[in-house]
């Protein structure tokens, strides 16, 4: 593989090159490619593992749970002996607040912007009005606020919200806007998963740090990031780089999100101790499957329960990145293997079991009741990201799919090389099949994000349920995003 293709499978870190020409703002660096970016070297394991806050309801009525957000600057430590870094935040923290719904309870987001720059918040899996979407077009001013409405219709999953403004989505998300959004339900109540403090969220991204310990955000010039993705060498979960976290012997439910913007993930645990998959982006698994690893890719969300028990205390497991891990990989030194260390300080009593039976999947995704098949190429045509070969455009759209109907998309690799995870906004689809490598069994559930390897084509069926309105299609490689591997989809 050359150093092209390291980039495009998401494997090279530190291999930007920038130099600092400009700044968008008076503390948030945007760097200029010319020379090779090192971010300082962080000491593995050396910073407990951070737990974002869950955020308070300001009020609450019969119906609904009201929320305040403040996206602001803030400065925040973030790397070991290094001065605190300024990020963009959600009331001050990286990543923002967990906001935690229940289903069937509504929830009101009042969000002010206090930066710079125009913001667009969107639910990523979210089932909401286009209006609450966050559409890329949408955009909060700078001294605003909206009000987003996410009606109690999902069913209980991980979801994240994040910055998708157009253009900006990649900077927005890599300067920390970003946070995870839960919903909760009675009926996952009754499954004797863990819970509580020992159900633990794990944002994962990279990052690009300079000596002072300010952000970097790549890009070519004035106008474009590095377009092919952006991938920092520090490897940060819940904003900390390289954790550890001290753990009991028992289980544990850790629910991963690749927040990063371009870098796809192998996770495997040092000892090989498999994982429980139990959870997909959209909801449960009906049955939990064990793996002996799993990728995620940009956007993905896996709940896996790890248990502990079996290793004395005193045990260190660590949580490798082994993508690209074969004889003769070129990243014995890469910065970005290691993840994370859980040390097993102490026993504990275990209430907890992973059940045969999850929850069941929707039985209204009826492939054969399928009123259309589309077919969305993605692809790399004159130096632009496109999907069936045009970028995005604001006034064009490119699928009508009828409310309350049941469709067919193919999702095709145009080729070159790329990789591509795929997100269709309001829908959740269930993957029907992959050529090549097939389904993993971990993506044997409801989806909102898959990822296309080259020259793969992937076929899924999906619900238009609850909402009309514009809502999109893209890559959720957020600089493929970015310029311009987007299209806007119409429910009708
Ligand atoms: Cu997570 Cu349209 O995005
Ligand atoms: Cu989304
Ligand atoms: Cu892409």
């Amino acid at each position: 593989m050359d150093r092209r293709d390291l980039i495009r499978f998401g494997l090279l870190a530190g291999a930007a090159a920038a130099v600092p020409v400009g700044r968008a703002s008076a503390s948030v660096s945007e760097w200029f490619l010319e020379q090779p970016v090192d971010s300082p070297r962080v000491a593995s394991f050396t910073v407990p593992l951070r737990i974002p806050p869950v955020l308070q309801p300001t009020r609450s009525d019969a119906t609904t749970d009201y929320y305040e957000i403040t996206q602001r600057e803030a400065s925040v430590q973030i790397i070991p002996g290094l001065r605190p870094t300024p990020v963009w935040t959600y009331n001050g923290v990286v990543p923002g607040p967990t906001i935690v719904q229940r289903q069937g309870r509504d929830v009101r987001v009042r969000q002010h912007n206090a930066l710079k720059v125009p913001v667009s918040t969107h639910l990523h899996g979210g089932d909401v009005p286009a209006t609450s979407d966050g559409h890329p077009l949408d955009l909060i001013q700078p001294g605003k606020y909206k009000d987003y409405y996410y009606p109690g219709l999902h069913a209980p999953a991980q979801l994240w919200y994040h910055d998708h403004s157009i253009h900006d989505t990649g900077r927005n998300v890599y300067l920390g806007l970003a946070g995870n959004y839960l919903v909760t339900s009675d009926a996952e109540d009754l499954l004797p998963l863990p819970k509580g403090q020992f159900d633990v969220p794990l944002t994962v991204q990279d990052k690009f740090f300079l000596a002072d310990g300010s952000i970097v955000y790549p890009r070519h010039d004035a106008l474009r990031p590095l377009d092919q993705g952006v991938f920092g060498d520090v490897i940060l979960v819940n904003g900390t780089p390289k954790p550890f976290f001290r753990v009991a012997r028992r289980k544990y439910r850790f629910r991963f999100l690749n927040g990063s913007n371009a870098r796809v993930y192998r996770f495997k645990l040092s000892t090989g101790e498999p994982f429980t998959v139990v959870q997909t982006e959209g909801g449960f698994l009906p049955h939990p499957v064990s793996v002996p690893d799993f990728e995620l890719a940009s956007s993905e969300r896996l709940s896996v329960v790890v248990d502990f028990s079996r290793y004395p205390v005193g045990s260190k497991i660590v949580l490798r990145n082994v993508m690209g891990d074969v004889p003769g990989d070129p990243f014995g030194e890469d910065k970005t293997r290691e993840v994370m260390r859980f040390d097993v300080v102490s026993d504990a009593a275990d209430p907890s079991r992973v059940p045969a039976d999850l929850l069941p999947l929707p039985e209204d995704i009826r492939p054969e009741e399928s009123v259309a098949t589309r077919t969305f190429e993605f692809a790399r045509n004159g130096g632009q990201w496109t999907i069936n070969h045009k970028p995005y455009e604001e006034r064009r759209i490119d699928a009508f799919p009828k409310l309350n109907t049941v469709e067919i998309w193919r999702f095709v690799n145009g080729g070159g090389g790329w990789w591509h995870p795929i997100h269709v906004h309001l829908v959740e689809f269930l993957a029907l099949s992959r050529t090549g490598r097939g389904l993993q069994p971990y993506e044997r559930g409801l989806k909102d994000t898959l990822l296309l390897r080259s020259n793969e084509t992937v076929t899924v069926a999906m619900r238009w349920n609850h909402f009309k309105g514009l809502y999109v299609l893209h890559c959720h490689n957020v600089e493929h995003e970015d310029f311009d591997m987007m299209a806007n989809i119409q429910v009708v």
